[in-house]
């Protein structure tokens, strides 16, 4: 059984997900052993002790440098002895040190179609905001795996969402949380957990199996 960390920083609807996932049997053989947020005030927070998940709080500003920063976020991760990191909605940048350490091991979610609206300074709210302003008429959601490029990793799983005429950002965030980010990420935690993501030339290929 995978041991899996979940990073959050808000509402934690993504953790809530794929908290529903494995309890469905959908996520088999993984389980959430560890819920990490860079804040107290995180609604997340309350959903992992709601589901009996050991939740950690590590806000990157209690630490001078980031080598501390990292230490400490690696050393949770190692007494936890977690194969899988999963970001959802975890706002705090993963440094290269952490990200050599869990090479093509920690997941992503990203409120977009990347390449559009990705990279720094897209994250939440904004993302949509910029896809409104843009018109454009399709956006969606991406799941990829972490590397040292903000948002550049190999992707995983992609979906797309209609925009409508008379969308506002919250309405467009809720329509592709719901169309695309709850169901992509469960997907491709269970994926992994499978062992059916092969990383090659900076593409994933997704390996034949029987869910
Ligand atoms: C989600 O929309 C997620 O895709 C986004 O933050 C939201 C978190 O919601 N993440 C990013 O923008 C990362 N660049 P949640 O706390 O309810 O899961």
């Amino acid at each position: 059984m995978l041991n899996i960390a979940v990073l959050v920083s808000g509402g934690g609807t993504n953790l809530q997900a794929l908290i529903d996932a494995r309890r469905d049997g959908m996520i088999k053989n993984g389980r959430i052993a560890l819920v990490v947020s860079s804040n107290s005030g995180a609604y997340a927070l309350k959903r992992a002790g709601k589901a009996g998940i050991s939740a950690e709080v590590l806000p990157r500003r209690s630490f001078a440098a980031q080598e501390e920063y990292d230490a400490a976020l690696l050393g949770l991760l190692n007494r936890y002895e977690i194969g899988l990191v999963v970001l959802a909605g975890f706002m705090t940048i993963i440094s290269e040190t952490v990200v050599s350490r869990f090479r093509n091991r920690i997941i992503n979610v990203h409120p977009s179609l990347i390449p559009s609206f990705c990279g720094e300074g897209y994250y939440g709210l904004k993302v949509h905001e910029e896809a409104l302003k843009k018109g454009v008429k399709v956006t969606g959601a991406t799941v990829h795996f972490v590397n040292e490029i903000c948002d550049g990793g190999p992707i995983i799983l992609q979906k797309a969402v209609e925009v409508r005429p008379d969308d506002t950002p919250r309405i467009l965030q809720k329509r592709v949380m719901e169309q695309a980010e709850w169901k992509l990420l469960p997907r491709a935690v269970a994926l992994f957990c499978e062992d059916r993501l092969e990383v090659e030339n900076g593409r994933v290929k997704i390996k034949e199996g029987t869910s």
